[in-house]
Order: C-alpha cells, then sequence, then structure tokens
C-alpha cells in the first residue's frame, strides 16, 4: 500500500491524475490519498508531490503516529530522518513534535539519524477537515467527500514527483502569447489523456505548445496543429527549447476540424487528444464561429483517437452536448477556477460504447 500528498486544492482532480501513474488510489483525507500500487511515472505527476510505502495509518494525533511506528515490522537498514507535514495546516498538529517523537521511536530501534542524506526517509502525513468535491461538475464523487476526517500516513518515501513547472514559466518561454496555460495545468491535463513513453499526443490548437511541451517532457510524441502560422513557427521554437534531443515531435499549420492525420483503427493511431479551446476573448478564432469549431474539433479528435484512447478538452463553458453529439463519453467534467470571472472547464472524454444516432427521430 502506498499514501500520496497531493499539491493543490483540488482533491478529487488530484487524485484523477494520480490515476496515471498508481492503480487503486482513494481519496482519504483532504491532500491525501492511498494507493494499492505505484509505477515511476509518479515522478511526473502535476498534483501528486510524492508517493510514500505506508506503514499504516492512524488518527491525526502523535501518540498514535508514534504507537504505530512502535509496533510496525522494519525490514530497512541505514540512516534514517523523519519529516512531518500538516498538509492542509488544519490538523493543530505540531510537526516538530512529531519529528522528534517519531526519530526517537527510530533510534530506540538502533537507526543511526542523518538529517541531510538519509537512506530512508519517513514521512508523517497529517491531515483533518471535510473533504470536498467543489470541482466536480459531472463525475464520480469519492465516498469520503462530505466526511469530517482525522488522519495521519506514515510512511517510506518512495518517489517524489519533479516540482519543477516554474523553469517553464510562459512568460519566460521565447515564445510567449497571452492566454498561454500554465505548466502544472498541462502537465495534469496530458497525464489525464494518457501521456507517457512511446503514446503520440495531438493538440489540435496547439498555440504556443504549453500542453505539447509537458506531454514531452513525460516521453510523448507530439504533435501540434494551430491555424496561425506564428502559432506553429513559435511552438517549434518552444518544442526545441525545452524537449531532449531524442523527442520526437512535429508542428504544423491546420484546421482542427480536418486534421491531417488517419483515421483510428490505423496502426499508428493517436493515443490522446488534448486541447484548450478559444475563449472567445483573446484567441482567433479562425474560420469558425466558436461553436462550430469546437463541434468540429471534438468530432475530428473522435475520428483519429484510438478507441481505448482518451480526449481532453480544455474550455471556459461545459461543452457536454457537443462532446455527446460527436460520440464522446463524458468520464468527467472539473470545473476549476482560474480567477474570480473565469473556470476551466476541464472534460474528460472517452469512446462511447453507442456510437450517437445519425439522425435522432
Ligand atoms: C486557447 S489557445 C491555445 C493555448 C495553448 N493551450 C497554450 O498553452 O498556448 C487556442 C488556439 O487555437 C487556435 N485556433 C483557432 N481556431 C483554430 C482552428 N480552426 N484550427 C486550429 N487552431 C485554431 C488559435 O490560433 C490559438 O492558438
Amino acid at each position: 500500500m502506498y499514501g500520496l500528498e497531493l499539491a493543490g486544492e483540488e482533491d478529487v482532480f488530484a487524485a484523477y491524475e494520480a490515476k496515471s501513474a498508481a492503480a487503486g488510489v482513494e481519496l482519504v483525507a483532504p491532500g491525501l490519498a492511498t494507493a494499492g500500487s505505484v509505477t515511476d511515472r509518479v515522478e511526473t505527476l502535476a498534483y501528486t508531490r510524492n508517493a510514500i510505502e505506508l506503514i499504516g495509518r492512524t488518527d491525526a494525533d502523535v501518540g498514535s503516529a508514534r504507537a504505530l511506528l512502535q509496533a510496525a515490522p522494519i525490514e530497512r537498514q541505514g540512516t534514517v530522518a523523519v519529516r512531518a507535514r500538516d498538509v492542509r495546516g488544519t490538523s493543530e498538529i505540531s510537526t516538530q513534535q512529531a519529528e522528534r517523537e517519531l526519530g526517537s521511536v527510530l533510534v530506540d530501534r538502533g537507526f543511526a539519524v542523518d538529517l541531510d542524506d538519509p537512506d530512508h526517509l519517513l514521512r508523517v502525513l497529517f491531515s483533518s477537515g471535510v473533504v470536498d468535491a467543489d470541482e466536480v461538475a459531472i463525475g464520480p464523487v469519492p465516498d469520503v467527500v462530505g466526511e469530517s476526517v482525522d488522519v495521519c500516513l506514515v510512511g517510506w518515501l518512495a518517489a517524489e514527483s519533479a516540482r519543477d513547472f516554474t523553469e517553464r514559466k510562459p512568460t519566460d518561454r521565447p515564445f510567449f502569447q497571452p492566454g498561454s496555460m500554465a505548466p502544472i495545468d498541462a502537465r495534469a491535463y496530458a497525464n489525464v489523456a494518457g501521456a507517457g513513453r512511446g503514446r503520440l499526443v495531438v493538440d489540435p490548437m496547439c498555440g504556443t505548445g504549453g500542453v505539447l511541451i509537458e506531454a514531452g517532457l513525460v516521453g510523448s510524441r507530439v504533435l501540434g496543429i494551430d491555424a496561425q502560422e506564428k502559432m506553429v513557427r513559435g511552438t517549434r521554437e518552444n518544442l526545441e527549447t525545452y524537449l531532449p534531443e531524442s523527442a520526437e515531435f512535429g508542428v504544423v499549420r491546420g484546421d482542427a476540424t480536418a486534421l491531417p492525420l488517419c483515421d483510428s483503427g490505423t496502426p499508428d493511431a493517436v493515443d490522446a487528444v488534448v486541447f484548450d479551446a478559444p475563449y472567445g476573448r483573446q484567441s482567433k478564432i479562425a474560420r469558425h464561429e466558436l461553436a462550430a469549431l469546437v463541434e468540429g474539433a471534438l468530432a475530428d479528435a473522435h475520428r483519429i483517437c484510438r478507441s481505448d484512447g482518451r480526449t481532453v478538452l480544455v474550455a471556459d463553458r461545459s461543452w457536454r452536448e457537443a462532446a455527446i453529439s460527436t460520440g464522446w463519453e463524458l468520464e468527467a467534467v472539473f470545473r476549476r477556477p482560474v480567477h474570480r470571472s473565469l473556470d476551466r472547464y476541464v472534460h474528460v472524454l472517452s469512446e462511447a460504447d453507442d456510437p450517437p444516432l445519425e439522425d435522432p427521430l
């Protein structure tokens, strides 16, 4: 069993993204989840900070955590350190006291402490409060939502995600345009869509290439399309800057409603489509009315995406009807706040079992 320390404030969304790197993910408290198993993909997650190999779970108080550690079998050797965290700052725990008390349990059990470079790092993660699911517009809500919980997860650090998103701030990139997506969100959407080693990920409205950079950095082959030549050139420059030399990428000028790609079912079909639709404020909507553009892009994404693939559509409103009418099933829609006057609707789409009727009566 593993514990996951989540990042951000939207726990259901964070746990949803974590499923791209872990199996049996279950939200247990604000900012905390458990998982049956994890993969090395944890390192690529946007909204998970780290995974710990669980020793156990107790109530959120230092005495219970200490008793758990005293009773637990420990089959490790080498130096140790303890790091405690009040994940949401709501559990009224003294993390220093927790570190001292659990550290002394380890010393009593014969371990030497090395605070700077321990062989094993014990994480003690406290969280209390009510789990909310404010961001879920459509989709399953975990059982724990609405409950007031009080949880401490104790375990050995197993994997940490790279918190390097600020190194790729849109304003610092060689090519920047207003409306570029934050790297942490672009990474999360790419992960949710199924980006990963060898996967072919397409952004049919790539803008400055934010999604493609993140999908490429987790090992995907990436292809960007944009109606504007300056975006095509700019995305290419950004990808050349941030992706390793070995990365496979392409960027072409084109129309998201008529992509220059084969139908799904061919051996090199697209594994995932991710796109950020124009908001009708800043982005130029080339050749189409917004509704026709989004519907046409969803239909073409459905045409090119393999049957077990996903599309993630990010927009400033719900495109539920358009998604359904173009053959997609809505696995979930998250409504994520950007600022006071803007929410982002993140639609997670997969192949509908029954294609929609061509001409419903
Ligand atoms: C919201 S922006 C994408 C921003 C991007 N995710 C980023 O991080 O920079 C939408 C993009 O859609 C492009 N676009 C508009 N109409 C299009 C069409 N018919 N086909 C392809 N791209 C189109 C615009 O040129 C713009 O770059």
